[in-house]
């Protein structure tokens, strides 16, 4: 009996390391860094979220943008998109009471995006430019989309060490 239940934990262990592992090495080339609730607070003063709108976070982590903008305007639609296993659960179970709110796992680079969405998004400069955009108005945190030229700047107020502006993208 003592031998099934060591089996059993030395297996849940190597899953763990091989979970973490998969998460760290193969697929998190851009670290889980959330933006602090307060930041978030004055990202989303700065935009309109009309209700029939569609609003993407590429690369949501633990979905917490989706959920504060989703008390802000509880009508429209909202979908967090992430590729690393930990943040996606995280985000998935965050959410599970918010029926607005979608989590889905997947590659932000692959995605086919809907046209005339609102998409928010707050990653490296090399990520931001491999995201296949059509038509979709942007807010990027922090970077710009490099070789695109920004519709407007805003520098935050309270700032983190981390943070400090946003850029607008018209739909283009
Ligand atoms: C800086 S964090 C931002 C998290 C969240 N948007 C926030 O502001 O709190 C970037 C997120 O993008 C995810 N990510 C990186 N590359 C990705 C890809 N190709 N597809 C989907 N998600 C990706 C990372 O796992 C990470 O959770």
């Amino acid at each position: 009996m003592i031998m099934i239940f060591t089996l059993i934990v030395i297996f849940l262990l190597l899953l763990a390391i091989c979970i973490i592992a998969w998460d760290k090495i193969i697929v998190g080339k851009v670290p889980f860094i959330s933006l602090p609730n307060e930041i978030i607070t004055q990202v989303l003063a700065h935009i309109t979220i009309r209700p029939d709108t569609t609003v993407y976070d590429l690369g949501c982590g633990d979905g917490r943008v989706l959920i504060q903008a989703a008390q802000k305007q509880p009508r429209a639609t909202y979908i967090g998109i992430e590729r690393a296993f930990w943040p996606y659960l995280l985000a998935k179970y965050k959410t599970r009471n918010i029926p607005q709110i979608t989590i889905l796992r997947g590659d932000i680079t692959k995605i086919a995006l809907k046209k005339s969405a609102l998409v928010i998004c707050y990653l490296l400069p090399e990520l931001l430019a491999k995201i296949p955009y059509s038509g979709q108005s942007v807010i990027s945190v922090e970077y710009q989309i490099p070789g695109r030229k920004p519709n407007k700047k805003v520098v935050l107020k309270k700032h983190s060490r981390l943070v400090s502006k946003m850029f607008f993208y018209n739909a283009n």
